[in-house]
């Protein structure tokens, strides 16, 4: 495995990959890996021929009140653990190679697809998350790539970019990789303190008993929500920032259960602060 600082030496790569019609896909990561990012890159190493992770920690993507200075950093540990996945360029640019000094330039998806949500809360992310990822669509230029369902708005606002700017490339959304008690991966998981940690798996059973429901017959939307809402209340120190029966596609707000659906949820476990969903055809 190469590991590459440079957006030029990257290039080098990628071009010498090309060259002899090799496909490419990329896996963007701000590392701390963890099963889940593991799991997009085995998807990756089955359909490509050279598999690309990148590592950065966009700043762009945080708020003024938010985790940059204390997200998880392991950079040794994460380039054992992409060596062992059998990763063939690693990229791990600085701060400066992807926004040298007068960078000025942005990419914004526009409406409820980045204003809801998470949108509501953490202003200003999606359009450092759609800007990096352009960055390294333009600098990788992949056939196909990987994005963690988990971060469901994330994958719905990276496919309309990838649709409105005519990038020709494939999103593969992934699945969910949980711990054995139901608990979404997350980098952010370490934060977590023991009872917090028992806590937490509050979010996946209230979301699975959610989809029970609906297969069971259930229709109602509001039902829906209010029903994962007051489950998730039991944990009286949980503070909901939201929960949301959604069209998984648009991310609008639906009243019946039909189509491609998305329960979606963001509830602070003490500080940390969590994120899961369950996506359903119905
Ligand atoms: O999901 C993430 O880790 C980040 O938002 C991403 C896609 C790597 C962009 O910085």
């Amino acid at each position: 495995m190469k590991i590459l600082n440079t957006v030029d030496d990257i290039r080098e790569e990628i071009k010498a990959a090309r060259k002899v019609n090799k496909s490419v896909g990329l896996i963007p990561t701000m590392g701390f890996l963890h099963e889940g990012h593991l799991s997009l890159i085995k998807n990756a190493r089955k359909e490509n021929d050279i598999v690309v992770v990148s590592i950065f920690v966009n700043p762009t993507q945080f708020g003024p009140n938010e985790d940059l200075e204390s997200y998880p950093r392991d950079l040794d540990r994460d380039r054992k653990l992409v060596e062992e996945a059998e990763c063939d360029l690693l990229f791990v640019p600085e701060v400066d190679e992807m926004y040298p000094s007068g960078y000025k330039t942005y990419v914004e998806v526009e409406g409820n697809i980045t204003k809801r949500l998470c949108g509501e809360s953490r202003k200003g992310h999606f359009k450092g998350v759609t800007s990096v990822v352009s960055k390294l669509f333009n600098i990788v230029s992949p056939d196909r790539a990987y994005f963690g369902q988990k971060d469901a708005q994330q994958v719905a606002v990276i496919e309309q970019m990838v649709r409105d700017l005519n990038f020709d490339i494939e999103i593969i959304p992934c699945p969910i990789v949980r711990e054995e008690d139901g608990l979404a991966l997350s980098s952010r998981n370490i934060y977590l303190k023991p009872m917090e940690r028992e806590d937490a798996t509050i979010l996946s059973k209230s979301l699975f008993k959610a989809k029970e429901m609906i297969e069971n017959g259930e229709k109602d939307a509001k039902i829906i929500k209010d029903f994962v809402t007051y489950n998730i209340m039991t944990v009286e120190y949980a503070k909901i920032d939201y929960v949301e029966v959604v069209s998984a596609r648009t991310l609008e707000e639906i009243r019946t259960i039909e189509g491609d659906v998305l329960i979606a949820v963001a509830v602070k476990i003490g500080e940390p602060r969590l994120i899961d969903n369950i996506r359903m055809e119905v």
